[in-house]
């Protein structure tokens, strides 16, 4: 049986009036989802075929906690049974452990050309068949990849980039605050820093934002399935051309490093530079984007908390960890099995479709107590928020970089932002792509 809606285009907030909220109770940002009191015995265990499959993805009702309609997942860990948009039934990991066992067990394929590879949508679907690069193989092949690419995403390189990323954010905010108030943040601030961020760091024109990324949203969210091909197509286009560019005019950036290395030792093939450069532009931009605006949006929807780090901005890096660990925006890692793995009493079958939710794992009780709390002082960095293993986000020392200094530097420099429409009034992202907000109005 089937429990819960399909996903619509975009979603708007069931939250009530968090200052409604906050004069309600003496720890209000420790409010549970609208709800989640319905939730059923979490300590029951699942078979096979008892269990009920819920419907996957599906559309948060609050932006920052998992879709209510997840509280059966929730209740059934570490594996549960969810059925996709195409009916066909998978797993859903959605225990702490099993998830970074199973996440680094080489069982689990993420190469998305095998037949039979899981999607959570028609547009995932209909670009499966295309190779991705990085995320989209398997080892060996995906050692090798990573290994080109790692120098330019270690610690220290993302170290060295604070400066930059510094820079960037200054000048977004004098525009911004030229122009306003009122402003939409997610256009004049989120989207921009890290786009801007990744063009250095790729050696790609900002000036042709527009482009990509009205581009990477389409291949992220459609609508339709055509969209999705067309925008693939494109952005393969766009950075086919630049790369050709570089050959003759070689500069600064890690797609010139890339060139220079196919024409000299022969080690990349046109292809493969391709499709390194689609995956590190659009992962490299939406993901922190979507971040920093929902980031800033559940900090301005739960005041205390946010007080709580103006008054020690020394809780920062631990704060980044946990918004990352409670809003989970990349949510629904796909993986199919190759062969069958036993996971605490069950089997999952070669074949078999598997999805990590990573926005139920990351409130796994028994890691995290009080799991729908925003708590500073907790260790949260083991979440999942950035996957694990060998395809562990690549970007994950410059998203939080980046994350660090935009957050920081945005509520230090205007300590009156506040949101300039009703929380429930504004659009945030449907559960099957990256969760973000659609808009944010906002004022100081
Ligand atoms: C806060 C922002 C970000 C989030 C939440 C995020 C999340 C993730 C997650 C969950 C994965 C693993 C997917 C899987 O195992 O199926 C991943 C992989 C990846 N991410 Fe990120 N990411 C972020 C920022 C970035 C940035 C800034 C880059 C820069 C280029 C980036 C590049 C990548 C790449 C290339 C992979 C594939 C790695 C591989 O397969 O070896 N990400 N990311």
């Amino acid at each position: 049986m089937k429990i819960g809606t399909t996903h619509s285009s975009s979603a708007r907030s069931s939250m009530p009036d968090t200052d409604a909220t906050l004069k309600a109770g003496p720890t209000p940002d420790r409010e549970p989802t609208p709800g989640r009191n319905a939730t059923p015995d979490r300590n029951a265990t699942p078979d096979r075929d008892a269990t009920e499959a819920v419907a996957f993805p599906q559309d948060r009702t609050c932006p920052y906690h998992p879709p209510a309609a997840y509280d059966p997942l929730r209740a059934a860990r570490p594996l549960a049974r969810i059925t996709l948009f195409d009916g066909r039934p998978a797993w859903l990991v959605t225990g702490h452990a099993a998830a970074r066992r199973l996440l680094a067990d080489q069982r689990l394929s993420t190469d998305r050309t095998r037949d039979g590879f899981p999607a959570t949508s028609a547009r995932l679907a209909a670009v499966r068949g295309r190779k991705t690069a990085l995320l989209g193989v398997d080892d060996p092949e995906h050692r090798n990849q990573r290994k080109m690419v790692l120098p330019d995403f270690t610690l220290k390189r993302a170290a060295a980039l604070r400066p930059h990323i510094q820079r960037i954010v200054d000048e977004r905010l004098d525009v911004m605050t030229a122009q306003g108030p009122p402003a939409d943040l997610v256009t004049d601030f989120a989207l921009p820093v890290p786009s801007m961020v990744i063009c250095a760091l790729l050696g790609v024109p900002y000036a042709d934002h527009d482009y990509f990324e009205e581009q990477s949203r389409r291949l992220l969210r459609g609508p339709r399935p055509a969209d999705t091909q067309d925008a693939r197509d494109r952005l393969e286009a766009y950075l086919g051309e630049l790369i050709d560019r570089k050959r003759h005019t070689p500069g600064e950036g890690l797609l010139d490093d890339l060139v220079r290395r196919q024409l000299g030792e022969g080690a990349v093939d046109r292809e493969l530079l391709v499709a390194l450069a689609v995956i590190l532009l659009v992962a490299g931009h939406e993901t922190t984007a979507n971040m920093i605006s929902l980031g800033t949006y559940t900090l301005l929807s739960n005041p205390r908390r946010l007080t709580e780090l103006r008054e020690d901005p020394s809780l920062l890096p631990g704060a980044v960890e946990e918004l990352m660990r409670v809003l989970s925006i990349a949510d629904g890692l796909l993986r199919m099995a190759t062969e069958d793995i036993d996971v605490d009493g069950q089997t999952i079958r070669a074949g078999d479709g598997v999805v990590f939710s990573t926005s139920v794992i990351n409130r796994d009780e028994t890691v995290y107590p009080e799991p729908d709390a925003l708590d500073w002082h907790r260790p949260a960095r083991h979440h999942v928020a950035f996957g694990f293993g060998i395809h562990q986000c690549l970007g994950q020392n410059l998203a939080r970089a980046e994350l660090e200094i935009a957050l920081h530097t945005l509520f230090e420099r205007l300590p009156s932002l506040r949101l300039a429409a009703p929380p429930q009034e504004i659009p945030f992202k449907p559960g099957d792509t990256i969760q973000g907000m659609l808009e944010l109005p906002v004022s100081w």
